[in-house]
């Protein structure tokens, strides 16, 4: 029986605070780990074969190592709580409820590559969130699990919330960085890659909020525990987040065995009352699309691999039979013309072309060169672009031309879509 890690005492009143924390083993992590040597804790962290909860899936181990041992300059720890992908509200849950967890991370992770500092780079309309963080550090500070000569180890390390204004592509780690500095969140070109080369030009680790939560544990219950709990290479717990067209939305923790099919009807009640599943994206927009008949897959970064789409932010998005596809795909070109930062030409113009294009053909008007065009102008961003988001962009097009191309071809034969009327979504369409 599966018991959760992450969200064992979310529900409990004032989780948030240290002292509900401590009664569930707050902190124990940190102790352990500072009786350790640094390389010590990067071994397990290895071991365990933690991979990045962000979406690349990264082993968060190898990219500690990374770091410089030898490095003069100052090193940094940066929790990355951008969390502005569409479907995706995992790191918010975590933050808000499970506060001293992510600090815990942080401090362990600064212990291990030799940083004193750890920056939470904070989704800006986050508000709420980052007054309980900024809340938690006092109280840590105040009661010395964080500050000067942590547990008499000699060990010091302060932790800081850095509210971001708002930007998509702010969560991209080496946009993060530029935003952290007070500059215009847009990436910069790698290598050097930021365990070298990262914050103020020095030696900088990126992990996710749920990457960061996941290292207490780790250290009190071992590595082969947290590699035990999930399918070969894909350990640990996993947060998901699944919203759409079931009866109940929400964030649910389970390892990483359980198949899409189970965490959509076990899990989130299934679709709901009367309808039928019609698509799934499984990973936050930036996935391609799954077909029901895929979903008996396991929710791993491998699983979801296997059945050709990822697992992403583990961001569930379903989609039942009233949902016309081409307006799903323009919805969410929508949002990434709009977050596009603008710094290369084939992602910051291909969205905008698309989004008109998909507009055309979900109002009736296209032609049937249209499609061909819609993949021309996606294949000229895919792998072209600085950074992941021109290929992010392109999944909702490419997946759902791959999937569902009658139901393009549908509205431009018909010169309508061919859904019922009442099946729109209040015309709430993407402009
Ligand atoms: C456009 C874009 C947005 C991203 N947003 C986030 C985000 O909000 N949170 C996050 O952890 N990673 C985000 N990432 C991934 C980060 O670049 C990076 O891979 C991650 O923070 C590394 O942490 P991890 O190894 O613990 O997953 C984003 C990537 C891209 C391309
Ligand atoms: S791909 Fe898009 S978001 Fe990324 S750097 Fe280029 S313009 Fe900016």
């Amino acid at each position: 029986m599966f018991e959760p890690v992450l969200t064992s005492f979310v529900r409990e009143p004032n989780s948030f605070t240290l002292d509900v924390a401590l009664r569930h083993g707050a902190y124990e992590g940190l102790r352990e780990a500072l009786a350790m040597a640094p390389a010590q804790v990067i071994e397990i962290v290895k071991a365990s074969g933690l991979r990045g909860r962000g979406g690349a899936g990264f082993p968060a181990g190898m990219k500690w190592g990374f770091v410089p041992k030898d490095s003069p300059k100052p090193k940094y720890v940066c929790c990355n709580a951008d969390e502005s992908e569409p479907g995706t509200f995992k790191d918010h849950v975590l933050m808000e409820r499970n506060p001293h967890l992510v600090l815990e991370g942080c401090a362990i992770s600064c212990f291990a590559i030799g940083a004193k500092v750890s920056y939470i780079y904070i989704r800006g309309e986050f508000h709420h969130v980052a007054d309980v963080l900024e809340s938690a550090i006092a109280e840590a500070r105040a009661r010395g699990y964080l500050g000067q000569n942590i547990f008499g180890s000699g060990f010091d390390c302060d932790i800081f919330v850095h509210r971001g204004a708002g930007a998509y592509e702010a969560g991209e780690e080496s946009a993060l960085l530029e935003s952290l500095e007070g500059k215009r969140a847009q990436p910069r070109l790698r290598p050097p890659f930021p365990a070298v080369v990262g914050l103020y030009g020095c030696p900088t680790v990126i992990n996710n909020v749920e990457t960061l939560a996941n290292v207490p544990a780790i250290i009190t219950k071992g590595p082969e525990w947290f590699a035990a709990l999930g399918p070969d290479k894909n350990g640990g717990p996993k947060l998901y987040c699944i919203s759409g067209h079931v009866v109940r939305p929400g964030v649910y923790e389970a390892p990483m065995r359980t198949t899409v099919r189970q965490l959509i009807n076990d899990y989130a009640g299934g679709v709901r009352q009367g309808r039928t599943l019609k698509a799934v994206i499984p990973g936050g927009s930036s996935t391609p699309v799954m077909l029901p008949d895929a979903i008996d897959c396991e929710a791993s970064y491998d699983g979801i691999a296997k059945a050709g789409s990822m697992l992403g932010s583990a961001a569930m998005i379903v989609m039942d039979d009233t949902t016309c596809m081409v307006w799903a795909a323009a919805n969410l070109i929508h949002f990434y013309r709009h977050e596009s930062c603008g710094k290369c030409t084939p992602c910051r113009e291909g969205a905008d072309w698309m989004l008109k294009i998909l507009l055309k053909i979900e109002r009736g008007e296209g032609e049937m060169r249209d499609l061909e065009l819609l993949q021309s102008v996606a294949g000229n961003i895919a792998g072209k672009t600085l950074c992941p988001f021109g290929d992010a962009e392109v999944a909702p097009v490419l997946s759902t031309l791959r999937h569902f191309r009658h139901e393009y071809e549908a509205h431009i034969r018909e010169g309508r879509c061919p859904l019922p009327a009442e099946w729109r979504c209040g015309g709430g369409h993407a402009r």
